[in-house]
């Protein structure tokens, strides 16, 4: 996904743009640029590959400047190289754009605007914004935005400048988020908060049809029309040091550290131990509804959509209301059955995944009440749906979502036992006593991290091996394909997650030496089903992970010492096993793709967000 940063201040531009760009570096990228404009003189400096590059080339020339653009690029449409490069340019060389997103009509502009004389460069569908740019503009940049945004279709994020307007900077959004970052003498406008928080906490989230107008010294936003649009800033409470690795070698390692915090500051003030309550204030269902509510559908991807997983169970169990999980790019096109009676979670770290907010307006259009569950205040999802659940993870850097994955299932069982109690099904000695379980599991996730350790030497075990199977049973089970999904996208290992009691049903005839098996075998009530699965797959001489509970040794006669596995996880409540179980698995896979020599933090083809098809 691409990252946008503008600047506007007194400081040296091409600075503040290559710190911004530093700071996205995580959305994932394969080319880089910044444009700058020293005294009505547009400079450009654009590299394939990383941001590196791209320094080089700027120290040498001292590029000044009082205002310009930056961008990293993640290819959708054209090569991944300089010429291909944002920001791109008009024919006369004076307007510069960037873009994060899909112009999904360019090449009917583009044949338009040819016959008109343009002439195009490269290969991208960013090209377009900037002759567009400039069939419009007639010295007011601003004016000219507003008559191209009206031209192009698609899910697009782009700012651009003119060398002819000086001081102006002017921004569109209609999909991928665009936020502004307002300081004392200097404004930004970025793809993401971290971009400028080192300078500003005051950030301005644009909406769908926003058109932000950026000077020295006054920002306004504007929508297509040109009519102004009340944005409040508000203030970010991040630490810029949460954005920064801390001593961690990866941001990902770090962020599966965090976990414990981030599980204790996503639980801070949902419930009371003495009354056995949950509070979920910002969730505002009313009572008729809540009475009415005939079926939760879950709408997520990824990481997302196998937490949503986890929480029907804990809603079906608790709640005792069906849910229907599915992955948002299934949901958005199988026209689902939906009515006013109905609630559909569309659960999202980022809120700008295009299919989860695909599926959360088809829903909003057939009349359910929407919900997201969400990490990014503010975000599309957040403004999409009635309501919103808000994890309280922190910035997520790494691609490979962990913190975020834990934080949405403590939503999850939160939102469960808010229904549960609301309805009835749960007294509040019997909510008690699970609360205090919920309560628990920081310090118990803190414990077994104490076994980290012990991944490195089982990695240096496996990381050669071509194909891994995980398996779980019940809440666990969803861990097995979290755990599958880790694997793949930061080592490049085909993983599989199955049900264990599907063994019998195919993926045993894959079992032999070469197919470790990873088996999720807590000490919970399906614990002799899988060790069953366990000892089905050592007589077909597949090696064994198995993720056990401490002091549980029951499956240390079916192992070889020499030849599996065994990582130990503190004794827990079985209700939260899915926060402490994930917990090795993440750590596996990062231990493997760093052994292998993978890029952690920006796995290859990976971006961060999703916000496009
Ligand atoms: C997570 O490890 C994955 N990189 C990815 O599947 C992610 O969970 C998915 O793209 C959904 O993202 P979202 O939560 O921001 O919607």
């Amino acid at each position: 996904m691409c990252g946008i940063i503008g600047y506007i201040g007194e400081r040296s531009t091409s600075e503040m743009l290559l710190q911004g760009l530093r700071s996205l570096e995580y959305r994932g990228y394969d080319s880089a640029g910044v444009a700058v404009v020293d005294n009505g003189e547009l400079k450009l400096l654009r590299c394939e590959g990383k941001l590196d590059n791209l320094v080089r080339q700027v120290d040498p020339t001292g590029l000044n400047g009082s205002y310009g653009l930056g961008h990293t690029r993640w290819a959708t449409h054209g090569r991944p190289n300089e010429e291909n490069a944002h920001p791109h340019r008009d024919c006369s060389g004076t307007i510069v754009v960037v873009h994060n997103g899909i112009i999904e009509n360019y090449l009917d502009l583009k044949a338009k605007l040819t016959k008109q004389g343009h002439k195009f460069v490269t290969e991208t569908d960013t090209e377009i914004i900037a002759h567009t740019i400039e069939k419009h503009f007639d010295g007011d940049l601003a004016l000219a935005v507003r008559r191209s945004f009206e031209e192009l279709e698609g899910v697009f994020a782009f700012v651009a400048l003119s060398a002819n307007e000086p001081d102006v900077l002017v921004g569109a959004r209609n999909g991928p988020p665009l936020v502004l970052g307002i300081g004392d003498d200097e404004s930004f406008i970025a793809s993401d908060v971290p971009a400028f928080l080192n300078h500003t906490r005051s950030a301005v989230y644009l909406d769908d049809g926003d058109i932000a107008i950026l000077r020295r010294g006054d920002v306004t936003v504007v929508d297509a029309n040109g009519a102004e649009q009340e944005r409040p800033p508000q203030r970010i409470t991040w630490d810029p040091v949460q954005v920064e690795k801390q001593g961690f070698k990866h941001f990902m390692l770090k962020e599966i550290f965090e976990q414990p915090r981030a599980v204790r500051d996503t639980l801070l003030g949902r419930y009371s131990l003495d009354t056995g309550l949950v509070h979920l204030n910002e969730v505002a269902l009313d009572d008729a509804f809540v009475e009415r509510l005939s079926r939760i559908s879950i709408a997520a991807c990824g990481t997302s959509w196998l937490a949503a997983q986890v929480g029907k169970f804990y809603i079906e169990e608790l709640a005792r209301i069906p849910v229907d999980v599915d992955v948002a790019s299934e949901f958005r096109y199988r026209n689902p059955i939906l009515d006013e009676n109905q609630l559909v979670i569309g659960i999202t770290q980022s809120g700008e995944t295009a299919d989860t907010l695909a599926a959360l307006k088809a829903s909003k259009e057939a009349g359910a009440t929407t919900l997201a569950i969400c990490n990014v205040m503010g975000s599309m999802a957040t403004r999409v749906c009635d309501q919103t659940l808000y994890t309280h993870a922190g910035p997520e850097i790494g691609v490979a979502a962990t913190k975020t994955f834990t934080s949405q299932v403590v939503c999850l069982y939160l939102f469960a036992l808010h229904l549960a109690q609301r309805l009835g099904r749960l007294s509040p000695d019997a909510a008690r006593a699970r609360l205090e379980d919920l309560a628990r599991a920081p310090h118990v996730m803190e414990s077994a991290l104490e076994m980290a350790p012990s991944i490195v030497d089982v990695a240096r075990e496996f990381y050669l091996v071509g194909n891994f199977l995980f398996l779980g049973r019940g809440h666990l089970y969803p861990i097995a394909l979290e755990g599958a999904l880790k694997l793949k996208e930061l080592s490049y290992i085909h993983a599989e997650g199955y049900p264990a009691g599907e063994m019998k049903h195919g993926p045993i005839a894959l079992i032999d030496d070469r197919m470790p098996l990873v088996a999720l075998a807590l000490d919970n009530p399906l614990f002799e089903k899988i060790a069953s699965n366990i000892q089905e797959a050592k007589a077909r001489g597949a090696r064994i992970i198995a993720i056990t509970t401490e002091g549980d040794d029951r499956l240390l006669p079916v192992l070889d010492g020499d030849r599996d596995s065994v990582i130990r996880l503190p004794r827990h409540p079985d209700a939260i096993s899915p926060l402490v179980s994930v917990l090795p698995l993440q750590l596996l896979a990062y231990h493997i793709a760093v052994r292998r020599g993978c890029d952690v933090d920006q796995p290859r083809n990976l971006a961060k967000s999703v916000t496009v098809e």
